[in-house]
């Protein structure tokens, strides 16, 4: 009986909190502030929200790279006129999206989500229909798939690093793709699982040959079903690990070891968005990425993180924006070869800049693939825009076609960059010679066509 009377009150509780059969960002509103004039950006930089977002009125979504490009923010019925009075007495636009919560499962289709559902490559799909379907992949196309385990999450899932090659013992430049360290970002594992799809089955496809693909689809895949769990936790961004007194989780891309912490995080367990960890690599899901980078350091050529939102392609630094590599150049101009492949498929060009300059923040995994791994191309790829983290299922079958296109810019370019150019007229000997003798035919023109 009394724990019966326990059991009513708590769930009286959480109405109260939530309302009851309603959830919390049903009654939130999406602000997309749109800074039409310099002292706007520097107004939006400035935004006083520290109060308010630590009690979870507000959260900022994303952030303005310049002139026209929104700051999202998602506030609580409290703070919205706040946000609405900031941006009128500014004069900056606002457009809205009101009672934000209720159109997540709809534009996503999850209300099937707790079902047991065969793997679709056009939908979100479960964890373990992702692991089922690799798993299964591994003995259908054998010739080309291998999984190498690469340890457990913090909740214990098992997470692979899935290989494909055509040729594993060449020696080939890899490209190193990974997916999904942002739990909400769903568009993310989806797009990793569809370069895998398309990998495996166009047969002919150039992108194999004298390159490996290796592919972690869902980063955080605790963070990741968390999301799924309920319309209350769609917007969970960290992982899910125990971190202080009733609070949970690490931002894995400001854990990793380059200038740790050095700009744009929070060391407040706490904080549901920007948490760097109690030290670099303390997640077990950022050691397992940092090993592949380590392992193969010397022969990724390029690493791509992807995540949402916003149609950004961002390179080194993260950390900051008052500097840029030396080899920026290189970095920016693969980055609009491969936004123009996308735009020529149809799809929407990318922003092209430096992740520091849209805004500084230290411990991603693009600056160290970068910085401490030596991989000469890394980036961070922001999907979609315009559906902020809940980009609808139904657009899928449109657009990951169409960002391929970009994958298959970024491996034409690294062939040319790193490729023995020529196999054939090269012939197996010399590339032999080549691995023995550690020639490197990188910038040899002779082994060019
Ligand atoms: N939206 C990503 C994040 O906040 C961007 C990361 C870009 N890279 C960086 N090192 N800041 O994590
Ligand atoms: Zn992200």
């Amino acid at each position: 009986m009394a724990k019966c009377l326990v059991f009513v009150i708590g769930f009286l509780g959480l109405c109260w909190q939530v309302g009851c059969g309603q959830h919390k960002y049903d009654n939130y509103t999406l602000l997309r502030i749109i800074p039409n004039h310099d002292q706007h950006l520097q107004k939006l930089a400035e935004l006083p929200l520290d109060e308010e977002i630590s009690h979870g009125e507000v959260e900022v979504l994303k952030r303005s790279y310049g002139l026209n490009d929104s700051t999202d923010v998602l506030v609580s019925p409290n703070s919205k006129k706040l946000f609405e009075q900031f941006a009128v007495k500014n004069g900056m636009p606002v457009v809205t999206k009101h009672y934000y919560g209720r159109s997540f499962e709809a534009l996503e289709r999850v209300s099937r989500r707790r079902l047991r559902e065969a793997f679709r490559v056009y939908g979100y799909n479960s964890f373990d229909a992702i692991k089922s379907y690799l798993d299964d992949l591994k003995f259908r196309k054998a010739e080309l798939v291998r999984l190498q385990p690469l340890g457990y999450s913090y909740q214990r899932r098992a997470m692979s690093l899935v290989k494909i090659s055509k040729d594993p013992s060449a020696g080939n430049p890899i490209i190193f793709i990974d997916a999904g360290i942002h739990a909400r970002e769903w568009v993310a594992p989806a797009m990793a699982m569809y370069i895998i799809h398309r990998l495996v089955t166009d047969s002919g496809a150039r992108e194999l040959d004298g390159l490996d693909w290796y592919i972690l689809p869902v980063v955080n895949p605790d963070g990741y079903e968390y999301t799924r769990s309920s319309r209350s936790q769609r917007l969970w961004r960290k992982t899910r690990s125990k971190t202080a007194r009733d609070c949970y989780g690490v931002d894995g891309n400001r854990n990793y070891g380059f200038k740790w912490g050095v700009s744009g995080v929070s060391n407040n367990p706490c904080d549901k968005e920007t948490y760097a960890g109690p030290k670099p690599f303390s997640e077990p899901e950022t050691q397992m990425v940092r090993n592949v980078m380590m392992t193969y350091r010397d022969r990724i050529k390029l690493y791509v993180s992807l995540h949402a939102y916003g149609q950004y392609l961002v390179y080194p630094w993260g950390y900051t924006g008052g500097s840029l590599p030396t080899s920026w150049r290189k970095l920016d101009s693969l980055a609009r070869k491969v936004s123009n492949a996308v735009q020529n498929a149809g799809g929407q060009p990318f922003k092209v800049l430096s992740a520091g300059q849209w805004y500084p923040a230290a411990g991603g995994s693009d600056d160290f693939a970068f910085g401490a791994a030596g991989i000469p191309y890394s980036y961070t790829m922001e999907l979609t825009d315009g559906y902020e983290f809940v980009y609808p299922e139904n657009n899928l079958a449109t657009i990951l076609p169409q960002l391929y296109e970009g994958f298959r810019t970024f491996a034409e370019e690294i062939k040319q960059e790193f490729g023995y150019a020529s196999r054939s007229s090269l012939g197996s000997i010399t590339k032999q010679a080549a691995l023995n003798h550690k020639v490197n035919f990188v910038h040899c023109d002779l082994a060019r066509n």
